[in-house]
């Protein structure tokens, strides 16, 4: 007996594109920014113009980046080009689609000897990175930061931290000439008592860098790489070498952006260090209203402040 399985997927329903989706499209702008509401078919337009592309043969499929945010999405987009690209002849697994992890884990992979990793380093996921950070509270003897009743919490308030810096692209060396020259960083302040107030924090930033400091420590010394140093690492790499920098603008002819909403900004500066208005095109799509990654310090000002792509779009 042979048993048939009709599997149904919903993404496998072909529509027409509007005339807007269209319009789009077929726009020769250098930079694309479509907002839109949720479900309103901004990764049709996205993936729909990675397939008329590809039509147009304008380039080849691996001179195409493709950003989003969750691996999922980044299945379901080459699925999407697949299925509506109608031309076996295109080779759309060479089509480079990353999240923005993915994509930074790449350049550090490229370039893991000048980044003085070789090739065993590590990525830790973020259980290791709270580890090794419980360990640096319990082995030191902080004055100021106090764990609290809940101690995982705290381990992770502290790991967010760090995070926040590094998805604000602030080193060790920033946040430590912050400490040493705060009175010149507040001079700005006009109110005495804002600039009390900040200065009471010094003590604690203060044990907060000797944190920083010590994870970084651990963490070269054991070869690993953890999650925000996947933008981090990159973003720094492209912005001190020139010629490596070169080498991704030349690579990429076109660079799509999903969920761009989602952005902290770090990537959102590693997305600049790539793109270049005489060299390549980008696109960016997103939702002005949708920033579930808010929490993770996503900056809904990336999506409406273009200065540092040196254009308004
Ligand atoms: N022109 C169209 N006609 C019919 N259906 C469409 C059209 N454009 C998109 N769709 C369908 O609408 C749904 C949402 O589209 P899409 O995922 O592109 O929207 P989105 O704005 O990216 O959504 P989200 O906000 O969830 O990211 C999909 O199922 C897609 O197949
Ligand atoms: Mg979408």
């Amino acid at each position: 007996m042979i048993i048939k399985f009709f599997v149904i997927n919903t993404m496998e329903i072909e529509f027409n594109l509007t005339d807007e989706q269209k319009e789009i499209i077929s726009s020769k702008n250098e930079i694309k920014k479509v907002i839109a509401c949720a479900g309103s078919g901004k990764t049709s337009i996205l993936t729909g113009n990675i397939i008329q592309i590809l039509k147009d043969k304008v380039c080849k499929p691996h001179e195409i980046l493709a950003l989003t945010f969750t691996n999922n999405a980044a299945e379901n987009m080459r699925e999407r080009i697949k299925k509506n690209l109608y031309d076996d002849y295109i080779d759309t697994d060479s089509i480079d689609i990353y999240t923005f992890n993915s994509f930074g884990n790449y350049i550090i992979k490229e370039n893991s000897f000048i980044l003085g990793y070789g090739k065993n380093f590590k990525l830790i996921n973020e259980v290791q990175s709270w580890q090794i950070i419980y360990n640096i509270f319990k082995n030191y003897d902080f004055k100021q930061l106090k764990a609290g009743k809940d101690i995982g919490k705290f381990v992770k308030d502290l790991l967010d931290y760090i995070w926040n810096l590094k998805n604000n692209l602030i080193t060790l060396q920033n946040l430590k000439d912050y400490i040493k020259n705060y009175k010149e960083y507040l001079a700005d302040y006009q109110s005495s008592g804002l600039f009390r107030e900040e200065e009471e924090k010094i003590p604690y930033i203060t044990e907060l860098a000797g944190i920083y400091d010590i994870y970084e420590n651990i963490k070269k010394k054991n070869n690993y790489i953890d999650y925000a140093d996947q933008v981090f690492l990159p973003y720094f790499l492209l912005k001190e070498n020139q010629v490596i920098k070169q080498k991704y603008v030349l690579k990429y002819k076109y660079i799509f952006v999903d969920e761009f909403q989602d952005t902290n900004n770090a990537q959102a500066y590693l997305l600049s260090m790539i793109f270049s208005k005489d060299k390549n095109k980008l696109m960016i799509v997103g939702d002005d209203d949708q920033g579930i990654y808010g929490f993770r310090g996503a900056c809904i000002e990336n999506i409406r402040d273009f200065s540092y792509f040196g254009e308004t779009a």
